[in-house]
């Protein structure tokens, strides 16, 4: 298989998994207070009102990844989970910063995963203030900066930021084992 049909299936099975976690926290959403009282467990007053800024399925979206983050970790001593919960929660707040409908965010993954080099040059070149298709694009592929500004403006500590802004780079070795099991927890939802 050459390099371009790989590269497009492999996305296209990435971007199915995405679509299924986006129907489950669009219609799976509603927030139990088991998951209130967790919230309030891992995030002090000003980051909740930044977690629940969002709409509710991104909360539910990072709820779930906090609580796959939880499986993940099982007994694994050496992680701490306080710094990975609060990064789990506040990972995608800067989606916050704009309205995206459903539809949006399928254009967004439709479009990273069939037209990426299209998709990141108008996403590098939009704000929150362009139009249409360079906002959405803006907003996906930037979020994790924008995320890590907002948590910063409520005063996160620099580990958990470090998470926030770094939750989508690619895999490096070497990186902290809390950034790859973030990694890991948020494709899973
Ligand atoms: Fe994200
Ligand atoms: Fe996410």
């Amino acid at each position: 298989m050459n390099d371009f049909l790989h590269d497009l299936v492999n996305n296209l099975s990435k971007s199915w998994s995405r679509v299924g976690a986006l129907f489950r926290a669009l219609f799976l959403n509603r927030l139990r207070n088991v998951d209130v009282a967790f919230i309030r467990e891992q995030l002090n007053k000003q980051e909740q009102i930044l977690f629940y800024s969002m709409a509710a399925f991104d909360q539910r979206h990072s709820l779930d990844v906090a609580y796959t983050l939880r499986d993940l970790l099982g007994k694994r001593s050496k992680v701490r989970p306080d710094k990975l919960y609060k990064a789990a929660l506040l990972h995608d707040i800067g989606k916050a910063r704009t309205r995206l409908l459903v539809r949006d965010r399928v254009a967004q993954v439709l479009l990273f995963t069939l037209l990426p080099p299209l998709a990141n040059y108008l996403a590098d070149r939009g704000s929150e203030r362009t139009g249409y298709w360079r906002r959405i694009l803006y907003f996906y592929k930037h979020h994790p900066k924008i995320s890590a500004a907002l948590a910063k403006s409520v005063s996160a500590d620099s580990e958990t930021l470090y998470l926030i802004e770094q939750h989508h780079a690619p895999f490096t070795s070497g990186e902290p084992k809390e950034l790859t099991l973030l990694r890991e927890a948020d494709e899973l939802n």
